[in-house]
């Protein structure tokens, strides 16, 4: 792509926490798409706050252009006060559906109508279908309509967890269940990445993080809804499978690595995995590269959750590769 159509955006970051002093990013313009905009061209967007260090514009063009849908994507930096004004605008607009990021994935809970069993067991919504009701009663996904429905609900939906999975087998062969794994941070990605462990069936399950009483709350919640799972805040004593990171250390260049090494050798465990994938490479991911881990960062956990939301509102099979290939250009340009 033309370097010209690059334009200087403000800071990303691996999929929320910004921090102002990471400095200045190019972001990827939208793909070219074949169809021109036209009145009836449809609308998705991705709330943030902020947003515009956003990938998702790039990736999901590109999977829009490639299933030749006559939609486009967009982002808009909406305020959390806001965020309830605005589902409900999209939803008067007749957009398709919406993504939300950081900080509006816990709100938008109670602001939209009905809740998928995704975003219900991971208690966010980070996907929201607009859907029509039929004369029969029936609700159906908006692009199935040729005229506006009278009645629209917003339906929420998350897709993180899933993605989460997905990476973990596509780049690293790891299936989880029966398996031993380390786990740095218990924030937002912390969370949904211990329950969704916890429910694929991880054997042991060691979480740590900085504040300790966030562990310890984790751990309480998942040896309450999940008892089978053997989870403990404290640094596995024997040879693990996996190290998670789902700390915000390694966005920055001067960030320490999360992870102790005297409490964790990481000669100890098969694979690592960052779930920050700007930089890609991080002092975690260099540690597990000279300690003969297998090793990968959070690119394909990005890929496979916006993937996912695009089979939700589009009820097809995303194209991954037009996906991925236009997310690589959008990060990795800077
Ligand atoms: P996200 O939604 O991206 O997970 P978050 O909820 O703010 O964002 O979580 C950030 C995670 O990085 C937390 O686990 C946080 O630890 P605390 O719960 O103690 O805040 C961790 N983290 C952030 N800065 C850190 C630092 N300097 N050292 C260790 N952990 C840090």
């Amino acid at each position: 792509m033309d370097g010209a159509y690059w334009k200087t955006v403000g800071p990303t970051s691996r999929h929320s926490a910004l921090d102002p002093s990471l400095g200045h990013r190019y972001i990827a313009p939208v793909s070219n798409h074949s169809l021109p905009l036209s009145a009836s061209t449809r609308l998705c967007a991705v709330y943030g706050f902020p947003v515009r260090h956003s990938a998702s514009p790039a990736m999901q063009n590109a999977g829009i252009a490639t299933l030749g849908l006559d939609w486009r994507y967009t982002a808009a930096e909406v305020r959390p006060e806001q965020l309830k004004e605005a589902i409900n605008g999209a939803r008067a607009m007749h957009y398709i559906g919406l993504n939300l990021t950081v900080p509006h994935k816990l709100l938008a809970m109670d602001m939209v109508d009905i809740l998928d069993e995704s975003s219900q067991e991971w208690g966010a919504v980070n996907t929201i279908l607009f859907e029509g009701q039929r004369d029969d009663n029936q609700w159906r996904p908006i692009h199935e309509f040729d005229c506006a429905p009278q009645n629209i609900r917003s339906h929420g939906f998350n897709t993180d967890a899933d993605g989460i999975t997905q990476s973990l087998r596509e780049d690293l062969g790891i299936e989880v269940r029966g398996e031993s794994i380390l786990l740095l941070g218990a924030g937002g990605a912390g969370r949904v990445a211990a329950l969704k462990l916890a429910a694929t069936g991880v054997k042991d399950l060691s979480i740590i993080n900085r504040t300790t009483s966030k562990a310890e709350a984790l751990v309480a919640e998942i040896q309450q809804r999940f008892p089978a799972v053997n989870v403990s805040v404290n640094y596995p004593s024997s040879e693990i499978d996996l190290v998670i990171n789902a700390t915000s250390l390694g966005l920055r260049d001067k960030d320490p690595s999360p992870l102790d090494p005297q409490a964790f050798c990481l000669k100890k465990s098969r694979a690592v995995y960052d779930m920050i994938y700007q930089p890609n490479q991080t002092p975690l991911l260099t540690a597990a590269k000279e300690a003969g881990c297998k090793y990968a960062n959070g690119l394909g956990m990005l890929l496979h959750q916006g993937a996912k939301s695009l089979e939700i509102w589009s009820g097809q099979s995303a194209p991954l590769e037009s996906m991925r290939e236009a997310l690589k250009k959008a990060i990795n340009h800077g």
